[in-house]
């Protein structure tokens, strides 16, 4: 199979040169600091586009499908630009059973977006997770860093009313 050409065209070129920097100053095995590497580029550039990944795949001599495997593996990673708002929705057992499913399908409805996808207004990216740690408040979201547990589908309306709100998290 013919190579892809690895196009950075679309990164920015100080982002860029600062995550080179950081990765060439790591002193000890560079393959196995992927995970530090990848926070790094996400603080850089928000998130973690395809032709960043096989950058950091290049860089430190992996090869690109493992770097997307743990991309994609980790909720905390994005692959896609993501709104002010992150709402994770945990899925795991504990909250499946208490409904999370009616709480991800409501949240996406009044968001107007689907999974993994920033909403038009660029307020929302809504992600279903696993198991976060907090089953005893099943169901459970997190909004950004904070918690909302114990759910039903109609609380969520005044939490999504709340990020629209401008002085929500001040
Ligand atoms: S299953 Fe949701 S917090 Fe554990």
């Amino acid at each position: 199979m013919k190579n892809k050409i690895l196009d950075l065209s679309t990164l920015d070129k100080e982002k860029l040169m600062a995550l080179s920097v950081y990765i060439e100053a790591l002193e000890e095995d560079k393959k196995e600091q992927l995970i530090h590497v990848l926070h790094k580029a996400q603080s850089l550039f928000g998130h973690l586009p395809q032709n960043l990944q096989w950058f950091i795949a290049r860089k430190l001599d992996l090869s690109s499908a493992h770097v997307n495997g743990v991309v994609t593996f980790y909720s905390f990673f994005n692959e896609e630009p993501t709104g002010k708002y992150v709402i994770s929705v945990c899925t795991g057992t504990a909250c499946f059973v208490k409904g999370a499913n009616k709480v991800l399908d409501r949240i996406l409805k009044l968001t107007k977006t689907t999974k993994n996808k920033m909403s038009e207004d660029g307020l929302f990216t809504i992600k279903d997770v696993r198991c976060i740690g907090a089953c005893g408040l099943a169901p459970v979201i997190t909004v950004n860093d904070k918690v909302y547990g114990n759910l039903k589908p109609s609380d969520v309306d005044k939490i999504i009313e709340q990020c629209r709100g401008e002085d929500y998290g001040h």
